[in-house]
């Protein structure tokens, strides 16, 4: 089935590092509205906002603290509402971050439930009783670990009990088998919904519902002493009654979508689960195997900054994925989100091919099958923000790992591990200049800029015809041609030559064509046979690219689309 949002082109904004309007060094609404211009001038027409609902930051704004007010931080009701309009003005699209697995510590709820068992809403979050271990220590209620590194749970004093947080301390689990929650939560949807908006990315999706057993895991401990078994709290049975339940009474009542962040290892099946077109509750998932498909991202201390990519497992994910789900489903496609580091730090050469490697990543991207969605900045191939201490670090989850690790693990080995694994890394403010703070502020960010602004920027990129800025606008303009979109978006997708050791290659196909788009992921020359037919390059991310039949040698990071059969098929 044809619709808007598979033919759309997503673009995720972090809004506090996006653009500071009224120079107090967070990025802000009122930012992200001078900026709809540029945006739509690169092609993009699917907004998806990082959570702007009031909260003490400490994770990035997923810690709500009220789910009806904008963070004053960020700007008011008033300018989401001008926002909204300047976006459609526009025919694009915006989709707000709803967190539904957990609160702020600071909400009023979590601050009632945890001073008195007995307020109602002590039960919107989970709640066990300590244990003592074999030496008389207190114990969690089990080993779980959470995905910040440390216990799933934390104790209260006041009551006496440990409520579980499957992320940071400050970001208490809410209880979604109590129905008055489930009440609060959907009207809190709907209250966005309202607004105008065109759906959400739903966070963390994939935990609503937890193991209620509350058994300690089998599986080894990690170097933290915690278990991380998220089949725990992951995927289970009961949240899909719960996203029906939203789906029946919210989602179903408007031409939405609905996005779910849904990692812990979900499979193919499992995902199916959510999203397939006849029973699932939402319209797509984001599951992240590909992210850490050359284990970078993971935690093996081990890994050395010289591991290099495994490009056959890489495209092998890619096409298990779409392939998978391209009978039944759809799928967003993207290299990384603000929990990443940047693609061409990771995938890419951001010394050597900075521009190369950028734009090959971005053309072998934006011509798959599924929805493409672009992170802020990935447009001018911005690369990690190396610290140069462990101090410089915001990310609470590098802080636990931080305070289990150090002085167990030489301060070298982890600089090293969270300068490449990071999610300070993608989080540094956006590169518009090269004016002070890289324009994206008149005084010095919250957030540190990554000094290369200087040479990679939103306004050095756009003067120049050759930038990956460029380049990302041709290859989304081509995506977006009348006489090529059925074929981009809806065409089929395959791998050629799937066992190559440098090119990640696929065909797209239909009824009448075929394009297959090449790319060269090393900085070694790769060869490729081409059918013996007429041939037309679509795209190319070097200015000479001229592939012909038979044997072509790609240069390295080159990447090209080539219409094969050109006349034959077009006769
Ligand atoms: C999701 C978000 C991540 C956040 C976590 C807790 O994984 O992408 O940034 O820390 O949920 O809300
Ligand atoms: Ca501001």
């Amino acid at each position: 089935m044809k619709t808007w949002w598979k033919e759309a082109v997503g673009y995720q904004i972090v809004p506090q590092t996006f653009c500071d309007s009224n120079g107090d060094g967070i990025g802000d609404l009122r930012g992200i509205v001078q900026k709809l211009d540029v945006l739509q001038e690169l092609g993009v027409d699917l907004l998806w906002l990082g959570p702007i609902f009031r909260s003490p930051m400490a994770d990035d704004g997923y810690d709500v603290s009220d789910y009806r007010s904008v963070n004053p931080l960020l700007g008011t009701m008033e300018d989401l509402q001008e926002l909204i309009r300047q976006v459609h003005a526009r025919g694009m699209r915006i989709i707000l971050d709803l967190v539904l697995n957990h609160t702020s510590d600071q909400h009023p709820w979590f601050q009632k439930a945890r001073k008195d068992r007995s307020a109602p809403e002590h039960d919107y979050y989970l709640w066990q009783k300590g244990r003592i271990g074999a030496h008389g220590e207190p114990l969690p209620p089990t080993n779980w670990a959470s995905f910040f590194s440390d216990s799933a749970w934390c104790y209260n004093e006041a009551t006496d009990e440990y409520f579980l947080k499957i992320f940071s301390d400050k970001m208490p689990d809410l209880n979604w088998s109590n129905p008055a929650l489930r009440q609060e939560m959907k009207a809190i949807a709907r209250f966005w919904l309202d607004q105008g908006i065109d759906g959400f990315r739903i966070d963390a999706a994939a935990h609503l519902a937890k193991k209620r057993d509350w058994q300690d895991s089998p599986l080894p401990p990690d170097a933290q002493g915690w278990v991380p078994d998220w089949s725990q709290f992951s995927n289970l049975p009961e949240l899909f009654g719960y996203l029906d339940e939203l789906k029946r009474e919210v989602f179903d009542q408007g031409d939405w979508v609905m996005i779910g962040e849904v990692g812990g290892g979900a499979s193919v099946q499992t995902a199916l689960n959510y999203v397939d077109e006849q029973s699932g509750a939402l319209n797509m998932v984001f599951t992240m195997d590909h992210c850490w498909a050359n284990g970078i991202h993971a935690s093996q201390l081990s890994l050395s900054h010289q591991a290099r990519i495994d490009v056959v497992a890489l495209k092998k994910t890619f096409a298990h994925w779409i392939e998978g789900m391209s009978e039944r489903a759809w799928l967003p496609v993207y290299w990384l989100n603000h929990d990443h580091p940047r693609v061409v730090s990771q995938y890419g050469d951001p010394h050597r091919y900075h521009r190369e490697s950028a734009t090959m990543l971005e053309q072998t991207l934006l011509l798959m099958r599924g929805t493409p969605f672009l992170y802020n900045g990935e447009e001018i191939g911005m690369t990690n923000d190396e610290q140069a201490q462990l101090e410089d670090f915001h990310d609470v989850w590098v802080k636990n790992m931080m305070a289990s690790l150090r002085g167990r693990v030489d301060d070298a080995a982890l600089l090293d591990h969270f300068r490449r694994t990071s999610r300070d890394n993608a989080r540094s403010p956006m590169q518009w200049s090269d004016q002070p703070y890289a324009g994206f502020s008149t005084v010095p960010p919250k957030r540190r800029v990554n000094p290369n602004y200087i040479r990679i920027n939103v306004q050095a990129q756009r003067q120049d015809p050759h930038s990956i800025w460029r380049h990302v606008q041709r290859t989304l303009a081509l995506r977006k041609d009348p006489a090529w979109r059925d074929l981009f978006v809806y065409g089929s997708f395959q791998l050629v030559e799937a066992e190559h050791p440098q090119l990640f290659a696929y065909c797209r196909r239909d009824e009448r064509r075929e394009v297959w788009v090449i790319s060269n992921f090393t900085a070694q020359p790769a060869s490729i046979r081409l059918p013996q037919c007429s041939l037309r390059c679509l795209l190319a991310n070097y200015p000479d690219s001229d592939p012909h039949p038979g044997d072509n040698l790609l240069r390295p990071y080159e990447s090209l689309a080539v219409l094969i059969g050109a006349k034959e098929k077009q006769q």
